[in-house]
């Protein structure tokens, strides 16, 4: 019997980066020693602090529902965070707690697109944002930037959007590329799609994870005049290494707010508890929060620093540095030849050759290019560069 998936999911593509964690998986499973490159998630573990906060919020007995909101705890606790760190004006009405920041995203989009509705991704993307939009029946318009390095400019949103364009999504620091567009440059992106009646879903769970020169920065600091036009995903997974939590919110306009919600109402519901007790608690918790996630900063740095000379130092490699995230976007096209045809079979051969597993930027909508990330021991990176070093040469 073929099972009647409905048409639309039907349309959806697995996620591609789960695809490589898999194959990571399998090759483990048959004992064979892998440097797993492909991970999206912190090689840290939640600070201490705030395991011992949840354990309070259960001893507490917060083991019931919540509003569907989220607690009124966790939204202020959010509110206040954003005004003390980054300036913002917010009201709690603008703010709704969620399971991650893939379930905000999905809140997001579903609760604004309507069938045929035209959305703009930057090009290369998160593979999650152009099945969303998929999932939403909705059109994904893609916008290529490789030729600015892959940071999104006001220039080219403006000549993207058509009569058509309900929603543009943006992802800064990036996922996969680990570029960072600069504040002024995201403020005109803004103030282009406001102008025209655009809306613009951020993506901010890389937000903290921005070097020096590079500054977090949150659309949440936007007047609200523009700020209306945007809904923000924010998730607690990446900054505070609490992947497996899901916790994660949303900051948009009140109505935008209220529609999601509703739509929560019929499906999640709401975090667990005992979960928003503790992300409030680590939020109240600044001066022990900010230490944290600037220690796992300054690790990626350090990590950073190191990776991206010895990438580019790769015969056929080049990597421009990032300023955020924990990704290398490799350009591996100098490889190509009688070897290899495709980043798939640059990657397939990393894999195959030296157990080392990185994502295929095909999945990201840029082949020729690979992504490793360095959310991984110093020791595993160093490894792995040995390895490729043998197999593909140096260029000094
Ligand atoms: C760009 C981006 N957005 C959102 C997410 C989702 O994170 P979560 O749902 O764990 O908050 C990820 C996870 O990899 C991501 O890379």
């Amino acid at each position: 019997m073929t099972f009647p998936v409905s048409d639309h999911v039907a349309k959806m593509k697995g996620s591609s980066t789960l695809i490589a964690a898999q194959a990571a998986a399998d090759m483990r499973a048959r004992g064979i020693d892998v440097l797993d490159l492909s991970v999206g998630e912190p090689d840290f573990d939640t600070p201490d602090f705030i395991k011992r906060y949840a354990c309070e919020g259960l001893e507490k007995g917060l083991t019931r529902y919540t509003s569907t909101a989220g607690m009124m705890e966790f939204r202020s606790a959010i509110v206040d965070f954003y005004a003390m760190r980054f300036g913002a004006e917010l009201h709690v009405a603008e703010v709704a707690a969620s399971c991650g920041g893939k379930q905000a995203l999905f809140n997001a989009a579903s609760t604004i697109l309507n069938p045929d509705d035209d959305v703009l991704i930057p090009k290369p993307y998160w593979v999650t944002f152009p099945e969303i939009v998929t999932f939403c029946r909705a059109n994904s318009v893609y916008i290529d930037t490789e030729d600015t390095d892959f940071v999104l400019t006001a220039e080219q949103v403006a000549a993207a959007i058509t009569d058509r364009t309900k929603l543009l999504i943006v992802n800064s620091p990036n996922n996969p590329t680990g570029r960072v567009v600069p504040p002024d440059e995201m403020v005109r992106i803004v103030e282009v799609c406001a102008s025209r009646g655009v809306y613009v879903l951020a993506d901010e769970c890389y937000l903290f994870f921005a070097y020096p020169p590079a500054e977090p920065f949150s659309l949440a600091s936007l007047p609200a005049d523009l700020r209306q036009f945007v809904c923000i995903a924010g998730s607690f997974s990446k900054t505070y290494a609490m992947t497996g939590w899901r916790a994660g919110y949303t900051i948009a306009n009140p109505e935008w707010t209220k529609a999601m919600i509703k739509l929560q109402s019929h499906s999640a519901t709401h975090p667990t508890s005992f979960v928003q007790y503790a992300c409030a608690a680590a939020l109240r918790d600044a001066d022990d929060t900010i230490a944290a996630v600037n220690a796992m900063t300054g690790e990626y740095e350090r990590r950073r620093d190191w990776l991206i000379p010895e990438l580019n130092n790769i015969k056929g490699f080049k990597c421009p540095m990032p300023e955020g995230a924990f990704y290398a976007f490799v350009d591996v096209r100098g490889c190509f030849g009688e070897r290899f045809g495709s980043s798939g079979e640059v990657a397939d051969h990393l894999l195959r050759e030296a157990q080392i597993v990185a994502t295929d930027g095909e999945g990201f909508g840029a082949p020729g290019f690979i992504r490793f990330s360095y959310a991984t021991s110093m020791e595993n990176l160093e490894r792995a560069i040995e390895k490729m070093r043998g197999i593909f040469g140096t260029s000094d």
